[in-house]
């Protein structure tokens, strides 16, 4: 189904490898304006409402035809049908991968020869309902007082999904509600919450695909332990809805059965904002602009399956960032969105990257030949000016860049943006032409690539493009380096040592306990 031949052993590949030592090693991006006028409009595409300028990378029109070859040999475009027609595409664990089915028509048939797929609208009718209960005021706390702190308890792709997205969405809260999300092990975020909103106007939304995580439910059950010992032990049923595949843990927990949405296993962690998860957001935007959401990301699917390759965004955007990870040898990325509201956009996405393409075993069990996933980083763009540009600028690393910016304001002065708009293109700039000073501290090597995402302005739709739009470059890099993006058993071995860890042989962990039992033995 998926291409199992090495990507080392493709023709592409190695042309790649040729074009890369004898034609781009030492090329300026520069030159590549210089030698092509039409390169900047040449370079870039629109993909649903998203523009992407992708000509300051060190990618000629050669290279592109190589990488697009690549992508041909490795079968992307089979691998693509595979996972939209529900073909068992996380082959570790015999699942399909059908995120897409969840904003999907049924008229677009994804993946509908998985039967549960048809109850993904049952579901978005059911949180609908929930939803418009809540806001409108018929379903309210024990005493009788509007839901209006919805606090989301999850962690990973449970939590920051609604964070991201309830941030990045701001302007679009429901008046007088707000989110709060509470995901960390150590209860800090409980506590503060607790000391500042009141119990008789909470909605907790408990989001556990497993309903085991430990974060999750040892913070469930402070929030549950809060609630009864505020509002007594029947309140419990008012103030707590949930999300998960686990129905017998949610039975075990007391979660009101009219208060619980389902979803399914062939729905992973990193890509379930748009399933049951994502109750909290709509309960705090309201379930039309959260259905917009999901219609922008349908529009991205559309754009992924329908598009050219050669203007096909996600796929640039995954050989672009094949190109510097194996053959330039990036170790990183940087995401550079240039809107406050978007500051936890990084944090999303390298939950995204990393937890799929952190693999260094092949679908077929056999260990990689090349690099894999990237490390991916970032922060908001004019922050991160005043944070880590210096080592972008004139550091000894070469750190492709993608900058995320739309073009109004989502909420401030539209002043103020354009300075954030000024901003965004002349750092691009900068890290392409850099500055040839005479005196070489003031010096910046520049040839540094980035790509630019443009879009009108931060909204449901365009979110949910954006998001999709990541999505699918990720497994598009998972199919060239022929790696299981859906699976995550990297993160269970350091789970399981934390519940064992009195039994540990480890001399350093031991000498540490002994540490931590003498410190404690002192008291406060
Ligand atoms: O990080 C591991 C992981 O399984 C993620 O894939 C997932 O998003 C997160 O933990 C939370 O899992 P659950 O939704 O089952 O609580």
């Amino acid at each position: 189904m998926l291409s199992a031949r090495y990507p080392t052993d493709l023709p592409a590949w190695r042309a790649l490898q040729r074009h890369y030592r004898e034609e781009m090693k030492t090329r300026q991006i520069a030159e590549l304006f210089v030698r092509d006028r039409g390169r900047a409009e040449n370079f870039s595409l629109q993909g649903a409402g998203l523009q992407l300028d992708y000509s300051k990378n060190l990618m000629s029109r050669t290279t592109r035809k190589l990488l697009l070859a690549l992508a041909k040999q490795a079968r992307v475009a089979d691998a693509v049908d595979a996972m939209f027609s529900g073909r068992h595409v996380n082959n570790t664990e015999d699942r399909p991968a059908l995120h897409a089915a969840l904003r999907s028509k049924i008229s677009d048939q994804v993946g509908l020869q998985t039967p549960d797929v048809r109850e993904v609208w049952k579901v978005l009718d059911q949180m609908e309902q929930f939803v418009d209960a809540v806001n409108s005021g018929e379903l309210k706390g024990y005493s009788g007082q509007r839901l209006s702190e919805i606090v989301n308890i999850g962690i990973g792709g449970s939590d920051l999904g609604p964070a991201m997205a309830s941030r990045a969405l701001k302007t679009y809260w429901r008046r007088g509600v707000n989110f709060h999300s509470v995901s960390n092990v150590d209860g800090t975020e409980l506590a503060d919450l607790a000391a500042s909103i009141s119990p008789e106007r909470t909605l907790f939304v408990v989001c556990s695909k497993t309903f085991t995580t430990e974060e999750t439910m040892s913070n469930a059950r402070a929030a549950r332990h809060w609630i009864a010992t505020t509002l007594g032990e029947a309140a419990v049923k008012q103030h707590f809805a949930a999300a998960s595949t686990n129905r017998a843990a949610m039975d075990a927990f007391g979660i009101n059965p009219a208060f619980r949405f389902g979803f399914w296993d062939w729905v992973g962690g990193r890509y379930s904002i748009w399933s049951a998860i994502g109750l909290s957001l709509a309960l705090v935007i309201g379930m039309q602009n959260f259905k917009d959401m999901l219609a922008g990301a349908r529009r991205m699917d559309l754009h992924f399956r329908q598009a050219a390759p050669g203007e096909n965004m996600p796929l640039l955007l995954a050989l672009i960032s094949v190109w510097y990870n194996n053959f330039y040898g990036s170790e990183t990325q940087v995401i550079l969105p240039y809107d406050k509201r978007l500051d936890r956009l990084p944090a999303y996405l390298q939950q995204l990257q990393m937890e799929s393409n952190g693999k260094s075993v092949r679908r077929d069990g056999r260990a990689v030949k090349v690099k894999t996933g990237k490390i991916i980083w970032g922060e908001a763009g004019s922050n991160a000016q005043h944070s880590f540009y210096q080592l972008l600028h004139q550091g000894t690393r070469f750190v492709p860049a993608d900058f995320i910016l739309p073009l109004r304001s989502s909420g401030g002065s539209e002043d103020q943006h354009a300075l954030a708009i000024a901003h965004c293109l002349a750092q691009s700039e900068a890290l392409m032409d850099g500055y040839d000073a005479a005196d070489s501290f003031l010096r910046h090597p520049g040839n540094r690539p980035s790509n630019t995402i443009l879009f009108e302005a931060l909204t449901p739709d365009t979110l949910g493009q954006l998001i999709a739009l990541y999505e699918h470059k990720v497994f598009v890099e998972s199919v060239i380096w022929g790696i299981n993006p859906f699976d995550q058993y990297g993160v269970e071995l350091g789970k399981k040592l934390a519940g064992r860890l009195g039994e540990s042989r480890n001399p350093s962990t031991r000498q540490l306990l002994q540490k931590i039992r003498a410190v404690k033995s002192r008291g406060k």
